[in-house]
């Protein structure tokens, strides 16, 4: 492996120092004076007058077509801002820059997975121009304000370019993992009932052009999708069906390339993203435009930190918030050039992720925990080839990090320079909720860090009692009033859905997170994961009704169970427990449960072990009991099981355990 070693060595900064006590991490002083906030200050002043202060932020971070009348307005768990204001957000990542004389400026930095393949860089100006010509290739499909556009598009510019063009014209986005199989779209696309898709042939992945085409086929049939815009990303064989397929690059050849950007309200919806939640139906989160806005600038200027000088790589796929938020919103909010990269970390090798920073000299760089953990198990040889002195900032999401996998990212990737900033936030809370700023601090190794200016985060007890920040036990995160602006405004389609999941445990005034978490100091909070039916494996978020709903799909399925494990890389992975009807237990029928979960969810979905039994323990209400099943294969203590309506069950798991 060549190394270009183009960064000069005496001009590395240095960007965090150790505390002389403590395992923690402060802001150099370089970091403290090139930072977008540096003054603790803000935390108290915001949190005086919350409303006043996103007012103010709202203001300062985007353009208005008209000032809203009224700043927040409540009934609980309803809420709204920026009532009246009307805005639009790709007028905000695009139009506003090129008017201030950003039109040259790299927008996008796109690195196809194929190592012999070109880039693609794209300035503000051209960026602008493809998303004016998708806009009105989109109203040409008959698509209209409000609408619903499936977006099924693996990490290539056309994805952004079509969620931008929605934007434009008043469409709602819903965008759709791309590794998500064709039924999980079709479920996605009913719910939203959306009538045009937008998808591509293939996409790489390991060398390989996969059948994208096919999978979006799959999902369209049956639902109400009457166009679908296809890009050819690879020179693959491709069924086009006549009158309902169309080529994006023949529909953009005679596109007008100016759109007039239509004026929405603030809480008008850019867009639904479905996410699990604790049955086995994904609910479609719905956010707003301005709120959601307001919060992407402004978390992508000071958690991110993001300059005019920056290359910020986020390395979310598309298809979870993460993606949303900073592979889209927050970066082209903030000006600034975003990289986004098509394929896996391993191909050709896992030096490509370093080689990537190396080569086009990324600032700031922000992954999973997961992802991290396998780099780490590859070696510290892979990173160790390349120059990875362009970074300032790294930053990590999606689970909590552990201390191993927070030093090594600390060392291998930062090399003891870089700050490493631990964003919690979730699909619903829009933008990163949690986090240490890199100009205030402190960094701590496995904790999120502070609640962001003006959002009210609070750690309760089973009463929805406040905790003291001493209490060693933790409890249950929560959001107070006022709710963020970035907030879910609803479930798609599913009002009373809303209230039950995120406003009914501790009242209709508090956002209840899911999530368990402690204080580790006054002001930092540590998340320590999630208290309901959903797992994180590797990073992506699946509920175990949702995996119990494609098993008992199989036909000789009569009852399962899904229980999520500690995995050393993955951080969680799904054990099934299953019951057979009119079959006796074979390989064959693990691969045949395997192969349903791929169709029903998709690969990121499958279970790591199935085991067959003759019976699940229940209480006597019938409920599974997947606590017992868990303390089983965890070796644990089961705890009271004379409660079970069938206490012999416990006892052939246990003949089952002592096989293994
Ligand atoms: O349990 C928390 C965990 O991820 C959940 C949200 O998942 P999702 O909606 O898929 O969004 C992930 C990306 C924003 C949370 O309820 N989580 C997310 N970030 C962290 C985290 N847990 C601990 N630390 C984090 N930094």
């Amino acid at each position: 492996m060549k190394k270009t070693n183009n960064v000069k060595k005496s001009k590395t900064k240095i960007w965090v120092v150790k505390d002389k006590e403590k395992d923690i991490y402060w802001p150099s002083k370089e970091m403290k004076k090139k930072a977008n906030i540096s003054d603790e200050k803000i935390y108290e002043e915001a949190l005086k007058d919350p409303i006043a202060f996103w007012a103010k932020m709202a203001e300062e971070g985007l353009y208005w077509f008209k000032k809203w009348d009224k700043t927040y307005e409540e009934n609980p768990p309803f809420f709204k801002w920026f009532i009246g204001g009307k805005i639009n957000a790709s007028y905000n990542c695009l139009d506003r820059h090129i008017k201030a004389g950003k039109g040259q400026k790299t927008a996008l930095i796109w690195v196809p997975e194929p190592t012999e393949e070109k880039e693609r860089f794209l300035t503000y100006e051209e960026l602008y121009k493809e998303v004016n010509k998708f806009a009105n290739v989109l109203k040409s499909l008959g698509v209209k304000k409000g609408d619903r556009v499936g977006i099924y598009l693996p990490m290539i510019p056309e994805v952004q370019i079509a969620m931008l063009a929605c934007a434009r014209i008043g469409a709602i986005h819903s965008v759709v993992f791309s590794a998500f199989s064709g039924e999980s779209l079709k479920a996605r696309l009913i719910d939203a009932n959306a009538k045009v898709l937008i998808t591509a042939n293939s996409y790489y992945r390991r060398g390989k052009a996969l059948p994208l085409k096919q999978n979006a086929d799959i999902g369209v049939e049956g639902t109400n999708v009457e166009k679908v815009v296809v890009v050819k990303r690879a020179d693959i064989d491709t069924s086009m069906k006549e009158g309902r397929d169309f080529w994006w690059h023949e529909l953009m050849k005679n596109a007008k390339d100016y759109c007039e950007p239509e004026q929405v309200e603030s809480e008008d919806l850019l867009f639904i993203l479905y996410t699990s939640g604790t049955t086995g139906k994904p609910k479609g989160i719905v956010h707003e435009t301005g709120g959601y806005l307001t919060q992407a600038y402004w978390t992508s200027k000071w958690t991110f930190d993001m300059q005019d000088d920056d290359i910020f790589w986020c390395t979310a796929d598309i298809g979870w918030v993460t993606g949303h938020t900073y592979a889209c919103y927050g970066p082209f909010l903030t000006a600034t050039t975003l990289l986004i990269y098509e394929g896996a970390p391993d191909y050709p090798d896992w030096g490509r992720f370093w080689s990537i920073i190396e080569k086009y000299k990324v600032t700031i760089f922000y992954t999973a925990p997961t992802a991290i953990r396998m780099f780490a198990k590859m070696g510290e040889e892979w990173p160790a080839k390349y120059d990875l002195s362009s970074l300032r900032l790294l930053a990590t999401v999606g689970e909590p990090i552990n201390h191993e996998a927070w030093m090594w990212y600390f060392k291998n990737i930062g090399r003891e320079r870089c700050p490493i900033t631990d964003t919690w936030w979730q699909t619903e809370t829009g933008a990163t909720l949690i986090n240490a700023l890199p100009g205030i601090g402190p960094f701590i190794p496995t904790v999120a860090g502070r609640p962001f200016p003006g959002v009210n985060m609070k750690i309760v007890d089973e009463q929805g009692k406040e905790i003291n920040w001493e209490n060693e036990e933790g409890g249950y995160l929560i959001q107070k009033s006022p709710f963020a602006p970035g907030m879910l405004r609803g479930v798609w389609g599913d009002m009373e859905r809303y209230k039950q999941q995120y406003f009914s445990e501790f009242g209709p005034n508090v956002y209840f997170t899911s999530d368990g978490a402690k204080y580790y100091d006054k002001n930092n909070i540590r998340v320590t994961g999630r208290v309901d039916d959903t797992m994180k494996v590797a990073g992506h978020r699946l509920s175990t009704g949702e995996l119990e709903d494609a098993i008992t799909s199989h036909k000789n399925v009569t009852e399962c169970a899904v229980v999520p494990i500690p995995h050393e890389i993955k951080g969680q992975t799904p054990i099934a427990f299953v019951v057979l009807k009119d079959a006796q237990p074979s390989e064959d029928i693990k691969k045949e449960i395997v192969a349903k979960v791929v169709e029903k969810i998709g690969p990121t979905a499958k279970p790591e072990q199935i085991y067959f039994v003759n019976e699940l323990p229940k209480t006597r209400s019938g409920k599974i009991m997947r606590r017992v099943l868990k303390s089983l294969l965890l070796n644990e203590d089961l705890g009271n099981i004379m409660t079970l309506q069938n206490p012999e069950s416990v006892e052939q798991l246990k003949k089952l355990f002592s096989q293994k």
